[in-house]
């Protein structure tokens, strides 16, 4: 297997903004130069593949092909045990058109009540698999899992997905309650990327954090959350941080005053195409929209 230097340039093999945020976070301190699958203009693979394993794969390879640059991939998703592993490789699909994971959440509470499975709290794990592979054709593969067990109604507003239903072994809070650190700590992705890093990076030394050049505004943060937030609780978490935004990045906002934002937000409104998505998530798009600048 060929290995990762500083500065190489990695695919991150996804379109979906929280999750390339989330591998990029994991990389920087590396050195590793990674960009995403949609910034090169590469189309997105159907997940035909009925494992983890198998569409990590596809998707590794195609952008790895595609882009002549080796390409890490990630698949993951939600397996309850009553449910003999459901929603599994189909998570994401469960959403439906629209990623509306409120849609999602109650399938998988219903699915459990037609069993009779609330009995007890229903024991569920998130799974996340990286491939890693090179335009030779040359895979490896890298698992993590986080345990623990469902909770309905939906708790919380951070995170996303499946979060606000998912509590980890240990602990009270559900993955949706918890600060962000914190679930990203114990996280499945965390975990498989501490496994891909132990393999794979392990040559390379991490920059220290205080010596990495200060970040100005985060918008690939804000519109990775913008992007993948479903209920209303999200929503809510997600203006926290807008304002917290505003109030540490006043100057970058190009709609400072009330009229201004007012204005800016409903040229969005007016402007915005018909969507299957949430609306709490076109709401925090048109929101967000409104305070930077027309791209
Ligand atoms: P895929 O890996 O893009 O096929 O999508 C997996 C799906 O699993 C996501 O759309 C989420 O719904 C769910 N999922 C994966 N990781 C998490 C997580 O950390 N929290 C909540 N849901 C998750």
């Amino acid at each position: 297997m060929q290995s990762l230097t500083k500065g190489t340039k990695l695919v991150v093999a996804s379109h979906n903004p929280g999750k390339v945020w989330e591998i990029n976070q994991l990389l920087a301190p590396y050195g590793l130069n990674a960009v995403s699958a949609g910034e090169l203009g590469l189309s997105e693979p159907e997940e035909t593949e009925t494992t983890f394993q198998g569409n990590a794969r596809l998707k590794a390879i195609a952008a790895a092909a595609g882009s002549g640059l080796p390409a890490l991939a990630d698949d993951s998703g939600l397996e309850v045990d009553c449910l003999d592993g459901a929603p599994g490789v189909y998570s994401a699909r469960w959403a439906g058109p629209g990623k509306d994971f409120s849609v999602a959440m109650k399938k998988v509470a219903d699915e459990i009540t037609t069993r009779g499975g609330w009995g007890e709290p229903p024991k569920a794990n998130f799974i996340s698999v990286l491939c890693l592979a090179w335009p030779d054709g040359d895979t490896r593969i890298f698992e993590g899992k986080v345990f623990g067990h469902l909770v309905w109604p939906p708790r919380g507003g951070n995170g996303f997905g499946y979060d606000p239903m998912f509590v980890p072994e240990g602990a009270e809070q559900t993955f949706g309650e918890m600060e962000p650190a914190e679930k990203y700590a114990i996280s499945h992705r965390t975990r498989a990327f501490a496994v891909f890093k132990a393999s794979t990076l392990e040559h390379l030394q991490p920059v220290n954090v205080d010596e990495r050049p200060a970040r100005g505004r985060d918008i690939a943060a804000l519109s990775a959350a913008a992007a993948s937030l479903s209920t209303k609780l999200e929503a809510a978490a997600f203006v926290t941080h807008l304002k917290a935004d505003l109030k540490a990045n006043r100057p970058e906002w190009v709609n400072v005053t009330l009229e201004d934002y007012l204005d800016a937000l409903e040229l969005q409104l007016k402007d915005a195409p018909a969507s299957e998505e949430p609306a709490w998530r076109q709401l925090a798009k048109a929101l967000l929209a409104a305070s930077v600048k027309n791209r």
